[in-house]
């Protein structure tokens, strides 16, 4: 397969899909080659300098905000990402996070681990319902759509911001402002961008209600997280958090917080969605070797 493009991934993406590609290097980005026309990144930089050959790259992830898209069209190189087939893995996280903070499952697992539960039921620490409150959510696209899908199963009320302001039937929509005001919960969906990094500043976090949850799977720039770091630290609110301003770093004084769950960017990593991105892949360097156009371009 993809006889006529010579093909670099940055790692061996999961499932079949990838065997398609045939006699494809397998490498980290440094190694790449200048005869390279079709490179598979993880949201990586992309040293188009060095690539004179280039003609597509494929992006393992919906993300794509370390890629330098305008450059890349004005060099003609296309790029693409995989769009829609996350969407139900990252809400259901989003979910796993809110319910695990809410509920404090992950304080309880290791209460029980610590051999100090000493009743026949946990009479203390009890914690605030999930069902019947109301999530914000920040950013209603597909994979915001897909949480408040999720959110009508826990009756819950939906409140929701995004860029085109727009009616839905999933929710009622509210300026970020007083999203935040008025949210029980609150989780981010939106993708990073020059206008939305450091969109929850100091300022925006102290909107939130004493006691609010904040989830964030998409991208830990859009938190100002030195500022979510210290409402975290004073016990106000609370947090589930699968990203993070410098991954792999975690701002130290989180681990010690009861207050935070935290996982390592986890969104689509399920064997069934990381399949389905890589087929994802394939398909777009399939098309431009065929010479049709992609089939999920990223917007120039
Ligand atoms: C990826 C993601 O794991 O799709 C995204 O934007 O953040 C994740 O699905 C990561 O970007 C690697 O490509």
């Amino acid at each position: 397969m993809l006889a006529g493009v010579k093909v670099f991934a940055t790692r061996r993406y999961p499932g079949p899909a990838f065997d398609e590609l045939g006699d494809v290097e397998v490498a980290p980005l440094e190694a790449v080659g200048e005869d390279v026309e079709g490179l598979i990144v993880a949201n990586e930089p992309v040293p188009l300098e060095r690539l004179p050959r280039l003609r597509v790259v494929a992006n393992f992830g919906v993300g794509y905000d370390r890629i330098d898209v305008p450059a890349c069209a004005a060099r003609g190189v296309a790029v693409t990402n995989t769009p829609g087939v996350l969407d139900a893995a990252t809400a259901d996280l989003a979910f796993a996070l809110l319910l695990a903070v809410r509920r404090q499952v992950v304080a309880g697992d290791r209460f029980v681990r610590s051999g100090r539960w000493g009743g026949a039921w946990s009479e203390g620490g009890l914690a605030e319902e999930v069902s019947g409150s109301t999530l914000g959510i920040v950013g209603l696209g597909r994979i915001g759509s897909a949480v408040a899908r999720r959110a009508q199963g826990f009756d819950l009320r939906v409140l929701y911001t995004r860029r085109q302001r727009a009616d839905s039937d999933l929710g009622e929509f509210r300026e970020l402002d007083y999203l935040l005001a008025d949210s029980d919960l609150v989780s981010i969906h939106a993708p990073l961008t020059p206008e939305t990094e450091g969109l929850l500043d100091a300022r925006r976090l102290a909107l939130l209600r004493d006691g609010a949850v904040l989830v964030n799977t998409a991208r830990g720039e859009i938190v100002d997280e030195a500022a979510l770091v210290a409402e975290l630290a004073s016990g106000r609110i609370a947090a589930g958090l699968d990203v993070f301003a410098h991954e792999p770093e975690v701002p130290p004084e989180l681990l010690e917080l009861p207050n935070v769950v935290l996982t390592p960017h986890i969104g689509s990593a399920t064997r069934q969605t990381r399949e389905a991105m890589t087929r994802l892949v394939v398909d777009n360097l399939l098309a431009v070797e065929r010479g049709h156009p992609p089939l999920t371009p990223v917007p120039a």
